[in-house]
């Protein structure tokens, strides 16, 4: 959470720094603000509470002439999101200006010692703590800005991404990193930095990717240079970026997550393409083929993930069990990693993440990783860190996902599972030719079903006109579809405000079923599979206790059409690939309620797209 982003070399710096600050906002947007060095030396420092907007009109008519500078839009942990908390930081004697994306664990027993020796603090965060700590040790040390970075930084605990710059300096940036992204762009005598390389995409595509505990002081016309804590040399290690700018606009929606929920057909083709052979519908990953013998010895996998990414690993236990015979397990990378958990050396641990650089999980790939299990990612962004710290791996490739609620990585994630579970079906000997060959064409038609579910948006959007008045919801499925129920439920929730709780079907009648009544609408997914006559008895009891049904059913079914208050009928495909159809509706009702209620779909309240911070 939080994005940062800087530039030096010859352009000016602000309009370079606005622009990725609004590419970055998706990481938090209670408050932000840039530092510039003007021509006299001195730092300009400029922040408000708000979103880049905010700031960009506190800006107008104020002189941010500078070649160099550091921005930031926050996700508040430490402090109220106000002016005064809002980055960048100055230190105690303005001398150096800092922005941050982490947090400093021990950052209370360090400001006490900053206290003891005379500092003041203008803020409640964490952050101007290190930028004080930084300038202490340089009082004390006598020692170059980066020296001191290094030293401070070894008495820190905690996570951080961060940039500082020194008054009276406007070629240098120091940069350093510990579990928060830092991606370093680098131009023609120029150098960028962001959280996340996609956001500076526009002026470069060579990227160097900063590792835990690496420091770099990125000077105009030099070339770059990397270092450890303790000023050992790092390799720099430049990566291409492959993307284009099209990808991070709205392209006509009024909003990214309706952007992205009809980008899926096309994403889906771009995660299954030179996957799934279209003649022989053979499957073909790399990263399983290249490591056959861990999923043919596979003892056990373990899913960790979270949220969405969580949701989908439930489908993925689903389909590694049924077709691969692997006992499977899902975390939370939350609680397993606190948790002491039972790693094997045969347990093969697959970290599923759309960001690549969720916190928690990212704990849970380096504990699985000590315990000596064979680690698998399946992340969307490219080059991110849970990429570069798994064993081995699948991008789901859906392009940047912007809208803060996950909705074509979802589709992606299970995509990606589906073809995993076959693949390795196929070398374990535990999937049927036939069933393999023909779960392999209906992904080639996914595409196809969810152009057809799409088109029924109007009707979506009328029908979520009439539910905007409720105050909670229930979501029902069974299955494969029991996680699409959970998945509806958080996407209502997280961008409605609207409490929803996903359940499965049958369980509503151990305790649930008392909350129904004619206020309380249930979505419940009851398409045809081997439990649709379960989930119909189920409707039934909702029915008699006056609840209001909105079914997501299979087309042509005259049963439920009749028996459903409202229905949405998506076309149908194999039973394990049903979650990727049904919870296009879901999707698409969750937009369209929170769009009547007048929230920020986007940007919703108090969430940050990439949870760096435990
Ligand atoms: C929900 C959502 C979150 C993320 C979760 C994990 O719409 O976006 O629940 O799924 O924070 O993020 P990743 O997948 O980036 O690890």
């Amino acid at each position: 959470m939080c994005g940062i982003v800087g530039y030096v070399g010859h352009r000016q710096a602000y309009p370079i720094i606005i622009k990725g600050l609004h590419r970055l906002e998706y990481r938090g947007y209670d408050s932000a603000g840039v530092a510039l060095i003007g021509k006299d030396g001195q730092i300009g420092l400029y922040k408000c509470k708000g979103k880049v907007d905010d700031l960009e009109r506190f800006m107008a008519g104020k002189d941010a002439e500078s070649t160099i500078g550091i921005g930031h839009t926050r996700w508040a942990t430490h402090g109220a999101p106000n002016d005064a908390n809002a980055h960048p930081h100055f230190s105690q004697s303005g001398r150096l200006a800092l922005i941050h994306n982490g947090i400093i664990e021990n950052f209370r027993v360090l400001k006490d010692a900053l206290i003891s020796h005379g500092y003041t603090f203008r803020s409640s965060t964490d952050s101007e703590v290190l930028v004080n700590l930084i300038e202490y040790v340089q009082d004390t040390n006598e020692c170059t800005l980066e020296e001191a970075v290094r030293i401070a930084l070894r008495q820190v605990v905690g996570a951080y991404a961060i940039a500082v710059i020194k008054r009276g300096d406007p070629d240098r940036i120091i940069a350093a990193r510990q579990s928060s992204p830092m991606a370093i762009g680098i131009g023609e005598g120029e150098y960028f930095i962001s959280s996340d390389a996609a956001s500076i995409i526009d002026y470069t595509q060579k990227f160097v990717y900063l590792k835990d505990g690496e420091v770099t002081t990125i000077e105009k016309g030099k070339p770059l240079q990397i270092k450890n804590l303790y000023g050992e040399p790092s390799k720099v290690d430049i990566q291409k970026l492959e993307m284009s700018i099209s990808q991070l606009e709205k392209g006509g929606f009024p909003h990214f997550m309706l952007k992205e929920i009809h980008e899926q057909p096309d994403t889906l083709m771009d995660c299954i393409r030179g996957r799934v052979n279209p003649d022989t519908r053979e499957i073909v990953l790399s990263g399983v083929l290249d490591n056959k013998e861990h999923f043919l010895q596979a003892g056990r996998i373990i899913f960790v993930a979270c949220g969405t990414s969580w949701h989908a690993s439930l489908i993925g236990e689903h389909l590694i069990e049924n077709l691969c015979r692997i006992p499977v397990e899902v975390e939370y990378a939350s609680e397993f990693r606190y948790r002491n958990p039972i790693i094997r050396k045969d347990d093969v641990v697959i970290a599923v993440s759309q960001s690549g650089e969720t916190a928690d999980t990212l704990a849970a790939i380096d504990i699985a990783k000590r315990a000596g299990a064979f680690v698998y990612g399946i992340c969307n962004v490219v080059g991110s860190s849970i990429a570069r710290a798994t064993d081995s791996g699948t991008y789901i490739h859906v392009g940047p996902e912007i809208g803060v609620a996950s909705t074509k990585a979802f589709t992606g994630q299970v995509t990606v599972m589906t073809m995993l579970a076959l693949l390795i079906g196929k070398l374990r000997g535990t999937v049927d030719s036939a069933f393999y060959h023909e779960v392999a064409g209906a992904l080639l038609d996914l595409p196809e079903a969810i152009r057809k579910v799409l088109k029924k948006a109007p009707e979506v959007e009328k029908l979520s006109r009439i539910f905007t008045y409720a105050h909670n919801f229930i979501y029902l499925g069974r299955g494969y579809n029991y996680p699409t129920a959970l998945e509806g439920a958080l996407k209502l929730k997280e961008i409605s405000y609207i409490h929803a709780e996903g359940l499965p079907a049958a369980e509503m009648k151990h305790g649930p079923i008392a909350l129904i009544d004619a206020e309380m609408p249930t979505v419940v997914i009851a398409t045809l599979d081997h439990t649709y006559e379960k989930t119909v008895s189920n409707i039934e009891e909702i029915k008699a206790r006056g609840g209001k049904i909105i079914a997501v059913i299979s087309e042509g079914d005259t049963q439920l059409r009749h028996r459903a208050d409202y229905t949405i009928e998506v076309p149908g495909t194999v039973e394990c690939l049903m979650p990727i159809i049904s919870i296009i509706p879901l999707q698409l009702m969750a937009y369209y309620i929170a769009v009547s209620k007048g929230r920020n779909v986007d940007q919703p309240r108090n969430l940050a797209k990439s949870v760096t911070v435990e």
